[in-house]
């Protein structure tokens, strides 16, 4: 008697077919799998064997927190992304360095990198949660119907994310960088894994204030624990490489989809954001003039 639950290749085949057929595009596991501790796991491995055959453990290699050239894709590089993030100078290295960070296990499931999309000189960023299926398939964060719904409240406040004009432009990205699977929640290591990519992105970019759509960016970043709908329009503060950076949260626009009476709570916050905008922007212009 067959007491496993094994069934034959053509069977497999038939239910992995009736599967597709009926819409499924990806395999998920019942758990999270924690890759960053199994590959600290087999890297502890490697040094004892290496010591224990009387090889020669290879040296550290000297890391600089501000070197220019990104490490090359070895266990080092995998095991430390604060490392990694710290030595990228520009957007495009930091772009690059995710590109060769293995260590976070959305990267297996994903089909692209989804990192940033705007012009990085940008006067205010956008953080989202994480990519979606359009996004995954694109590359690029909001560019499904949050995304499109995303794009008409900037516009309702004079911001494009496509223009590259200082005025108008917009600095968009997530606090996860690849699709969780189904759209699950990314788990804290996930996420933590993911924000010295981050807080180096909000350093280099740089911008007046930081936009957060939903709770999860705003926690992140600020430590608090509060839901949305109390930490929204109120500005908080975030420290970022020994900056205190001004920060206000608002509601995410896949949630305004769900619940679209609640439009007119985003709306607050985004004639908050103009304002802030506005208000800097005169500060900038009356020191000029008292310059000149
Ligand atoms: N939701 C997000 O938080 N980010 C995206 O990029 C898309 C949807």
């Amino acid at each position: 008697m067959n007491t496993t639950n094994e069934i034959s290749a053509a069977k497999a085949l038939e239910q992995l077919t009736w599967l597709i057929e009926m819409g499924a595009d990806e395999v998920l596991g019942d758990e999270p799998v924690d890759r960053f501790a199994a590959s600290a796991k087999r890297l502890q491995q490697t040094t004892a064997s290496t010591a224990a055959v009387g090889g020669k453990p290879c040296a550290p290699r000297k890391t600089s927190t501000r070197a220019t050239t990104l490490p090359a894709n070895n266990e080092e590089s995998v095991q430390d992304p604060r490392q990694l993030a710290n030595r990228c100078q520009s957007l495009a290295e930091i772009e690059q360095a995710l590109k060769i960070f293995d260590a976070c296990p959305l990267k297996r499931t994903a089909s692209n990198l989804c990192y940033a999309d705007g012009d990085a000189n940008a006067r205010v960023m956008f953080i989202g949660e994480a990519p979606g299926r359009d996004e995954d398939i694109q590359g690029k964060p909001f560019v499904g119907r949050s995304g499109q719904l995303l794009d008409k409240m900037l516009s309702a406040i004079g911001l494009d994310r496509a223009s590259n004009d200082v005025a108008r432009a917009a600095f968009i990205t997530n606090v996860i960088y690849w699709r969780p699977p189904g759209n699950r929640k990314p788990t804290d290591s996930e996420t933590l894994m993911c924000m010295p990519f981050v807080e180096r992105t909000i350093e280099l970019q740089g911008p007046e204030f930081i936009v957060c759509l939903g709770a999860t960016p705003m926690q992140r970043l600020t430590g608090r624990t509060e839901g949305i709908l109390k930490s929204r329009g109120r500005w908080l503060e975030t420290e970022i490489g020994g900056r205190t950076m001004p920060l206000i949260a608002t509601l995410h626009p896949a949630y305004l989809l769900r619940q679209p009476a609640q439009k007119r709570l985003a709306w607050r916050d985004f004639l908050e954001i103009r304002q802030r905008l506005d208000a800097k922007q005169l500060v900038a212009d009356v020191v000029e003039v008292d310059n000149d």
